[in-house]
């Protein structure tokens, strides 16, 4: 194969030891974003790490060239970036990936999302009983009471005790605060954050395996998700299914609550978007609608979450590593160069949206987005790796902002939302204060 080589790409040099790691890690949506501004659509950032940025490099990486590149190649291992839960469908690749996805992947259909939707509303109103107007809430918390609720019921057929909730989202919160920074870190080390992973993650298996061991499982109606687990072809091992189910609650979960709460955070700073929001689902929740036919009557609310999933990506960047050479533009990019996208770069770049910086739900309403290259917007992803829990997630979201923000107004509590890109864009110092509209 012909082309530039991976050194004459242009980049950042960074230091002679550590290179841009040190840029990376203080502020990486800052760094990622300086790069492309300053270089262009094909970055080098690290002598194995080139960002893309072009629409069409995104398309052709995650769509076109998917079989070209792995998640957990030899270079994601060097780095520390091995996934804690390996046997998962999320960090499988090849052939194994296939086998995995096409198990559970039907679970996930318009029946799941229609249950989801007919649940949704009741657990909103449960987690509205215990708010008054005057309080100071901490949204993050609340919502994620919620939505661990609904997909441990959705997906185990029984919904977790408190104290189960509380365990599990013990064991999410380590896991997301490890940084995605490519920090060299040899995989055994065995830090603090790590070891503490482990015990957490041993008080949710026998959680996990007190649910797999029940009736439930064998019934497809009370357990979709985990009966499609564990019916399905190739029978899972105990193992698998540990990491699966943990996978899957904690994929559902973080990338949710925070999808929630930065549209909140938008709809406080935007008092005419809240409004709208207001009268609409005010309207609609009056009416006789019920599950998706309710959902139907929110378009704005559902615009709203597309336009904070536009500016607060919750995945904010993704990386593969390449297998073989792969041509992108007048580059060879080799095997073994770990490649990455970033939403929060994509979805803000100002080549393609108007306005890129500003939160205009109304974007989604009219002909704009579909002006956008396919490569401008993926907080789900794009092509075969594409998140399959993406609709359950938007009627989750939509759902509980139409349900919150029909009944109260929120206010920012403390001044500043500051942003902590871990492995999910978590919003810090969500607290808003409850009023009656
Ligand atoms: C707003 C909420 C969500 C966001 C923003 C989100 C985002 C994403 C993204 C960007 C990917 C692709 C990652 C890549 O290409 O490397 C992904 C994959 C995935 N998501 Fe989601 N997700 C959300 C909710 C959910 C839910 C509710 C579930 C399930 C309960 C889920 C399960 C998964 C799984 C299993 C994968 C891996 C798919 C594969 O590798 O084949 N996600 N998600």
């Amino acid at each position: 194969m012909t082309g530039k080589t991976l050194v004459e790409i242009p980049g950042p040099a960074g230091g002679r030891v550590l290179g841009n790691l040190q840029e990376f890690s203080t502020d990486p949506l800052r760094f990622l974003t300086a790069c492309a501004r300053e270089y262009g659509d094909i970055v080098r950032i690290s002598p194995r790490n080139v960002l893309l940025v072009g629409p069409e490099h995104v398309e052709r990486m995650l769509v076109d060239r998917n079989t070209d590149f792995v998640k957990e190649g030899p270079e994601a291992r060097r780095a520390g970036r091995r996934q804690s839960l390996p046997l998962s469908t999320m960090s499988a690749d090849r052939e194994d990936w296939k086998a995995k996805r096409r198990r559970i992947q039907p679970a996930f259909g318009r029946e799941l999302s229609a249950t989801a939707a007919a649940a949704m509303r009741g657990q909103g109103e449960r987690m509205l009983e215990q708010w008054r107007p005057g309080q100071v809430r901490d949204l993050q918390q609340d919502v994620s009471v919620v939505t661990l609720r609904l997909v441990t019921a959705l997906m185990f057929g029984e919904e977790y005790t408190d104290s189960e909730i509380a365990e599990v989202a013990g064991m999410v919160a380590p896991i997301m605060e490890l940084s995605a920074s490519p920090v060299v870190l040899p995989e055994w080390l065995p830090t603090r954050r790590k070891l503490q992973i482990r015990r957490n993650l041993r008080r949710v298996e026998r959680t996990l395996a007190r649910v797999a061991a029940s009736g439930r499982a064998a019934d497809p109606k009370a357990a979709p998700v985990l009966h499609a687990l564990l019916h399905g072809t190739p029978t899972p091992t105990p193992a698998e299914v540990k990491d699966e189910l943990a996978t899957l609650l904690m994929a559902g979960y973080e990338t949710t609550n925070d999808a929630v709460v930065w549209a909140s955070v938008l709809l406080a700073r935007n008092p005419d978007a809240a409004e709208r929001v207001h009268r609409e689902a005010e309207k609609a929740l009056a009416g006789n609608a019920t599950g998706m036919a309710l959902l139907g009557e929110l378009p704005y609310t559902d615009a709203v979450l597309r336009e904070s999933l536009r500016l607060y990506s919750p995945v904010w960047m993704t990386s593969r590593d390449a297998q073989v050479d792969v041509k992108f533009s007048d580059y060879v990019i080799p095997a073994g160069t770990t490649v990455t996208v970033s939403q929060w770069v994509n979805h803000r770049d100002p080549r393609y949206w108007k306005q890129a910086e500003e939160f205009r739900p109304e974007r989604w309403l009219g002909k704009e987005p579909t002006d956008v290259p396919r490569g401008s917007y993926f907080p789900f992803g794009l092509g075969p790796r594409t998140c399959f829990g993406a609709s359950l997630a938007a009627v989750e979201a939509v759902s509980l902002l139409a349900t919150v923000w029909s009944r109260y107004r929120l206010r920012l509590a403390a001044p500043e939302v500051r942003l902590r890109p871990a492995l999910a864009l978590q919003p810090l110092d969500a607290r808003f204060t409850v009023e009656a509209w």
